[in-house]
């Protein structure tokens, strides 16, 4: 916002100063000159500070889980020292109590089966086992029409499960999450 507001002013007084050109027409000129040549600095300096500041860096991904109990992806792949953004959609209509959605990736070697089965009885966490290790990053547990959103790094080059930890859907919402 800032840098565009002071881009929009050093171009507003650029034009002011050639609108103010009339009785001095060899002053404006340089006038100008000088303020076309301050704003491709402007311009330059705000290159390398967006490459500084990239957002090439986030990658966004969007997942959906229907009523159906799936994931609309059984494989997600990002890079390793990217920011992910990840947002979960839960597509269908069905209440969360019933047809609850969450997304949660998972460290490696930890056992899905395992780790399903100890979410069962953490309904009070969101279904997340209180104090566990094994979770890199998760969304909430959302109803149908909601949707989240989670924002994490990548973890190192490797092959990640991710599932939905509401009880019983892991055997069907799972995918695998691959940093290259
Ligand atoms: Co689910």
């Amino acid at each position: 916002m800032m840098k565009n507001l002071s881009k929009f002013v050093l171009i507003f007084g650029a034009m002011a100063m050639m609108a103010c050109g009339d009785k001095k027409e060899k002053d404006t000129e340089e006038q100008t000159t000088i303020g076309n040549t301050s704003t491709e600095e402007t311009t330059q300096t705000r290159q390398v500070e967006s490459e500084e500041t990239s957002d090439s860096d986030v990658v966004e991904i969007t997942i959906e889980g229907n009523d159906q109990m799936r994931f609309n992806k059984d494989e997600i792949r990002v890079k390793a020292g990217q920011t992910v953004r990840l947002t979960l959609k839960h597509v269908g209509q069905m209440d969360k109590n019933a047809m609850g959605h969450n997304w949660v990736l998972l460290t490696q070697g930890t056992d899905i089966s395992e780790f399903g089965g100890a979410a069962v009885s953490a309904k009070d966490n969101d279904y997340i086992p209180e104090g566990t290790d094994q979770v890199i990053a998760h969304t909430k547990m959302l109803g149908g029409g909601e949707s989240a959103t989670i924002e994490f790094e990548a973890p190192e080059k490797g092959t990640y499960d991710f599932i939905c930890s509401f009880p019983g859907h892991y055997s069907l919402m799972k995918g695998k999450f691959i940093v290259e």
